[in-house]
């Protein structure tokens, strides 16, 4: 098992995103940008991980399963892991120090960086990169014979500094001893009047401690988010990532540009996505489903073989074989058992309906528990609501209700019971029994013949 441990810088404003929100909490492929780092930490093998929280330090806590400690000014980065400092003094091993706005992170960039930070077997390594334009960035300014010296920030650049286009990611490593020896030494004399976590290294390098810088071709996954727009450049990046490890699992996507899955989703072999989907939250799917066109999954369970189409799922769970569509509408606290085919224009809501029961058309079924093989004809609504109480309707097995019936809850159909079409049923229908709930019908002879 390794030693690493995270601290991931996350108490910034993010300022340039006009936002209420943390920074930090914006979601990328339906997934707050910290819980990506967090995820990418851990895929490195990150044994503990350390969130610094400041703006929005609430919400930032409530949405991550991680240690947090609150900088409560922000002074600069090397103030940020300062703050660390009481959790971490006395351990031995290495930090890795992160940003919480980098969700493009992976587990494989982390590991190569943590891996020559042990192979080199200094106190610092710090992950850089060459790049076109270094326009922002601190420089990562080298010795005469290529070994490391220090990182100065733009604001703080010479003309010369300012030419070279090796930039320093904001990502690495250190031992941790090292670390917090070198903090306490950091000033705040630069343009910013901030303290500056990347001194830590010339500070140490002074010492004759070994650091070193290295420097990744995969830069574009160390990529920050400070706008909207690069907000929106990221999720199209995650997104494909996301199609293309789904796609090499065994799932077909007809077309990956107009189908769009979160980063947690799980789905099966041979699953066949439809365009125009979106698939998100915790949502699993089984094997040799076949969803779409236009269908919206949240949350949503479902097991294998199910089909569906124009149909929008939450928060509920579909066993296997369930048909679904078109226009119809599952609510939160539903369970299809398996068999369940749902037609055209249905809403289901906190409800079970049992194997092989049909809702094939324009039904709302709510607060319900219907069983086996039961027949819900055409238009039948269970009455769930009096204007001030919700009640439950109760359908046993093998039922079978006419159509367009009414069914007044409290109420309870009994197993084999039939409804005639057009009945409102208000009281309990018992076992086999037929019910008609309506007015007879009575014909007048030649009514119009004699209304002449
Ligand atoms: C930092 C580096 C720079 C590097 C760049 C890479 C410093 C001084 N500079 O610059 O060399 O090229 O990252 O993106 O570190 N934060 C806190 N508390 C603070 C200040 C910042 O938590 O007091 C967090 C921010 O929320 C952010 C991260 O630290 O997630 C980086 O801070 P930021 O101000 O964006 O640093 P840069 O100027 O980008
Ligand atoms: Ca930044």
């Amino acid at each position: 098992m390794s030693d690493l441990v995270t601290v991931i810088l996350a108490a910034g404003k993010g300022t340039r995103m006009k936002s209420k929100l943390p920074k930090v909490l914006h979601k990328v492929a339906g997934k707050p940008m910290v819980n990506h780092v967090l995820d990418a930490a851990k895929a490195a093998g990150a044994v503990r991980n350390i969130v610094v929280t400041g703006f929005g330090g609430e919400m930032v806590r409530q949405a991550i399963d991680a240690e947090c400690v609150e900088q409560k000014e922000q002074l600069g980065t090397g103030h940020a892991v300062l703050q660390t400092k009481e959790l971490l003094e006395g351990t031995d091993g290495v930090v890795m120090v992160l940003c919480g706005d980098t969700p493009l992170l992976t587990g494989e960039l982390l590991t190569s960086l943590y891996e020559a930070h042990k192979r080199i077997g200094g106190v610092a390594t710090v992950l850089t990169a060459i790049v076109p334009n270094p326009k922002g960035y601190g420089r990562v300014i080298r010795r005469p014979d290529e070994t490391f010296l220090k990182i100065v920030e733009e604001k703080d650049a010479t003309e010369e500094e300012q030419r070279v286009k090796e930039i320093n990611s904001g990502i690495y490593c250190f031992n941790i001893k090292e670390l917090f020896s070198a903090l306490s030494e950091v000033k705040n004399d630069n343009a910013q009047g901030e303290y500056y976590l990347p001194d830590v290294l010339e500070i140490l390098g002074a010492k004759g401690e070994k650091i070193a810088a290295y420097a990744t071709k995969n830069y574009d996954l160390t990529l920050g988010i400070n706008s909207r727009a690069q907000l929106a450049a990221a999720e199209k990046i995650l997104r494909k990532r996301k199609n293309d490890e789904l796609m090499a699992d065994g799932v077909t996507l007809m077309d990956p540009d107009t189908t769009f899955i979160d980063a947690d989703v799980k789905i099966g072999r041979d699953t066949v996505i439809y365009p125009f989907t979106w698939i998100e939250g915790n949502t699993v799917i089984g094997e040799d489903c076949e969803l779409g066109p236009n269908i919206r999954l949240q949350n949503a369970t479902l097991g294998n073989g199910v089909t569906g189409q124009f149909t929008y799922v939450h928060d509920a769970v579909i066993d296997d074989n369930v048909t679904l569509g078109q226009f119809v509408h599952i609510r939160p606290d539903s369970h299809l058992m398996s068999g369940v085919k749902i037609g055209n224009f249905v809403e289901v809501k906190n409800s079970n309906v049992g194997n092989n029961t049909k809702l094939p058309h324009l039904s709302y079924i709510g607060d319900s528990d219907i069983g086996d093989d039961v027949n819900m004809g055409c238009g039948t609504i269970t009455v769930n609501y009096d204007g001030k109480k919700k009640f439950r309707t109760k359908v046993g097995d093998r039922a079978f209700v006419g159509c367009n019936s009414n069914l007044v809850a409290p109420v309870e159909v009994e197993d084999d019971a039939y409804i005639g079409a057009g009945s409102t049923i208000t009281e309990n229908v018992p076992k086999s029994s037929l019910a008609l709930g309506r007015a007879r019908q009575v014909n007048i002879h030649e009514w119009n013949d004699k209304r002449k």
